[in-house]
């Protein structure tokens, strides 16, 4: 195996730090996993690197939504994001961001080679402007009537009522969506990529075996109709690097993003020791893949691999798009609670019934893959409880009764050299991503075990005289033939893998192991390896998605006088690590640039004076506050705000508006006192 050792490179799309993971993000981050761990089970170096696409103006006007710095925002969502994947056991080498220097120098870098070599040109143009905001609005954040069916509340672009397509420009009474300002006609300078100038490497390139043929033939048709230079700068205010020497010009998030895997990359370099160049200069031997959805490729399959080509890197040796994901045969919907977030799904289904029935469904090809629930209690239930971990129940104890220990010679060899044999196809078919042919193959295999455990029937021959020895014996196939259907497994079902090898006392289920066969081999007793899928697990994932879509309020939820909900119950220990303190208010001050924040010094009795934001304006002026005493949340993690940093939170109740009132205590309390 080690002569042929290959090195590889894999990456998944670096999701948005603009919302929650949710099943469509999981098809994606799945499918990269399972290719990941099968490569390693092969004994070949497999890194696997993702991150958060920290950058552009959603995440920059969400933060401000919010009250709090862009980076902040990411990286409360980065981490978030960590831990959904982490509960699917989907494992990256590293998760990078691309709000990180590593990835400031080298779009940098890059994008000095394109300019230096000429690729870069600049153009002065007229795009729709914000006055309130001070904001260029990209089509998505303008809408007015359609100009040609006259349909009110139409997207900048395109009019999803009559399909006309035309310029925000011609809408008719424009309005930002940001502010519903009416947006106004401003000249700008952008820099252009001019993609033009890879028209002849991108032809060869797309049609070297890097892309899927029916990817490679959509790009053909572009290439055919001739490539438009790329506008890759943005105007401030936008959250993103700013162009070297040309204040106020950021690169446009797409530029900075793919170099985001190479940044997390580099980061990885940087801790561990391996060669950044191994993987990212040309003419090594090492492997470069991608794995994106199908809505990206133009960015994968001709951007990147010219702004890599041209800056003196290597190119991917495979771009791979998947197709989207359907719900029971729909489009997901928060409605019909098939808008479904990762975490959610977490909290009431076991990660590997999602990781099998993907699996059991994805193929190399680009077609949309139906996440059907029905379908998914079936395949699991059958294929997994039913076919494979039965076979280990229904084996397991009569090898405990003989003693624990497997028999010391296989009676049937060449039952267990054709499943052996069976690997070579199903490694195939896990390379080229045709998932769903490994399992089928590999239920094929677990029907022939069944068969077999069923012809020979150990539960009948135990009960005769004498026959002790050939029970075990029929076991111990048994046994071998769940280990080598766990070998071909491992990579969708990580979890239960590492309590087989616990049950069956093995170190590894790696693909050579399937070769090893246990003879008189001491198991451990058998304790469940998945449980079935509950119909009512399901329906209380599929209600809990509905609840949490904000376009469903439940008639039931018990509404308190100001008209919103209450929040969802906690217990008395979540209640008791709130710290609440009186703080006296030792100066107050107005925020440039907020409409609704004070910036307010507190002092708790002890420790030094807190900065605290609060969003009391409406209701208080800073000379009002000063000198009084209210209660603060005191250990809430500080957050870094736009504005600086808030180290804590003052208590106020009201609707809003002048209608807010301090938490204020009674005489004779003072700064530092717990409030209980
Ligand atoms: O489409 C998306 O969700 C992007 N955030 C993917 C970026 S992939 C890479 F280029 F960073
Ligand atoms: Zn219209």
């Amino acid at each position: 195996m080690n002569s042929s050792k290959r090195e590889i490179l894999v990456t998944s799309a670096l999701p948005y730090a603009n919302g929650d993971i949710h099943l469509g993000h999981m098809l994606e981050h799945i499918q990269t996993d399972i290719w990941v761990r099968f490569m390693r089970s092969m004994g070949h170096q497999c890194y696997a690197v993702c991150g958060t696409d920290a950058h552009g103006t959603g995440i920059m006007l969400n933060a401000e939504k919010a009250g709090v710095h862009p980076e902040q925002a990411v990286a409360e969502l980065r981490e978030a994001h960590i831990q959904d994947f982490a509960g699917f056991e989907v494992v990256y080498d590293i998760y990078h961001s691309t709000h990180s220097p590593e990835n400031q120098e080298l779009s940098n870098f890059i994008y000095g080679e394109l300019k230096r070599q000429g690729h870069i040109e600049s153009r002065t143009i007229t795009q729709l402007f914000d006055p309130e905001k001070e904001l260029f609005l990209a089509d998505r954040y303008i809408k007015g009537t359609c100009p040609r069916c006259k349909v009110e509340d139409q997207y900048g672009d395109n009019c999803e009522s009559c399909g006309a397509t035309y310029t925000p420009a011609e809408l008719i009474n424009p309005r930002s969506t940001i502010s519903g300002a009416t947006p106004i006609e401003k000249e700008s300078e952008h820099f252009f990529f001019k993609l033009g100038d890879f028209e002849n490497f991108l032809k060869t390139w797309t049609k070297s075996g890097t892309l899927q043929s029916e990817v490679a033939n959509k790009l053909d048709e572009w290439l055919q109709d001739g490539l438009q230079a790329w506008d890759i700068s943005r105007d401030a205010p936008y959250f993103g690097f700013e162009i070297p020497d040309a204040p106020g010009k950021y690169f446009y998030v797409w530029l900075d993003a793919p170099v985001g895997y190479m940044a997390a990359f580099k980061a990885l370099c940087d801790k561990t020791g391996e060669s950044f160049d191994k993987y990212w200069k040309p003419n090594t031997n090492t492997e470069l893949y991608h794995f994106i959805g199908k809505d990206i490729i133009n960015f994968h399959a001709l951007f990147w691999p010219s702004m890599l080509h041209s800056s003196g890197f290597k190119t991917p040796n495979g771009v791979y798009a998947h197709g989207y994901i359907t719900v029971n045969g729909q489009k997901m919907s928060k409605s019909r609670g098939t808008f479904i977030k990762a975490k959610t799904y977490l909290e009431h289904l076991n990660p590997e019934y999602l990781r099998y029935y993907y699996a059991a469904k994805l193929t190399s090809k680009i077609d949309d893959l139906d996440l059907n629930f029905e379908d998914f209690i079936q395949r699991v239930n059958s294929d997994v409880v039913g076919k494979v971990v039965n076979i280990a129940s229904r084996c397991a104890n009569f090898v405990k009764k003989a003693g624990g220990r497997l028999s010391e010679s296989i009676v049937e060899p060449e039952l267990l050299q054709s499943f052996i044999n069976a690997g070579d196809s199903i490694a195939t078919h896990y390379e080229n991503r045709e998932y769903s042919k490994a399992i089928r193959e590999i239920m094929e295999l677990a029907d022939q075990a069944n068969e077999y455990i069923q012809e020979k029937a150990p539960w009948v021959l135990s009960k005769e005289e004498g026959k002790e020895q050939e029970v075990l014996e029929v076991c111990t196939v048994a046994i071998n033939l769940f280990r080598q259907l766990m070998v071909y497994l491992a990579p969708v079902l990580p979890l239960m893998s590492d309590k087989v090898k616990t049950f069956l006392k093995v170190d590894t289920l790696d693909w050579s192991s399937r070769k090893q066969l246990l003879t008189n081999h001491e198991i451990n007793k058998f304790k469940p390896l998945m449980t079935r899928v509950d119909a009512d697990q399901v329906s209380a994932l599929i209600e809990t998605s509905k609840e949490s879509a904000p376009e469903s309020p439940k008639k039931t939820e018990k509404l308190h006088p100001g008209g919103e909900a209450i929040a969802e119950e906690i217990d008395f220990n979540d209640f008791a690590k709130v710290d609440l303190r009186i703080a006296k208010i030792v100066d107050a001050r107005a925020v440039e640039g907020a409409d609704k924040l004070l910036q307010l010094t507190l002092d708790l009795g002890e420790g030094p004076q807190r900065n605290v934001f609060s969003g009391i304006k409406s209701a208080y002026s800073p000379e009002q506050l000063i000198g009084k005493l209210t209660v603060v949340v005191a250990n809430l993690k500080p957050r870094k705000m736009k504005f600086g940093l808030s180290e804590g939170m003052v208590l106020a109740a009201g609707p809003g508006g002048k209608e807010l009132w301090l938490l204020e205590p009674h005489d004779g309390a003072q700064p530092g006192l717990r409030v209980m």
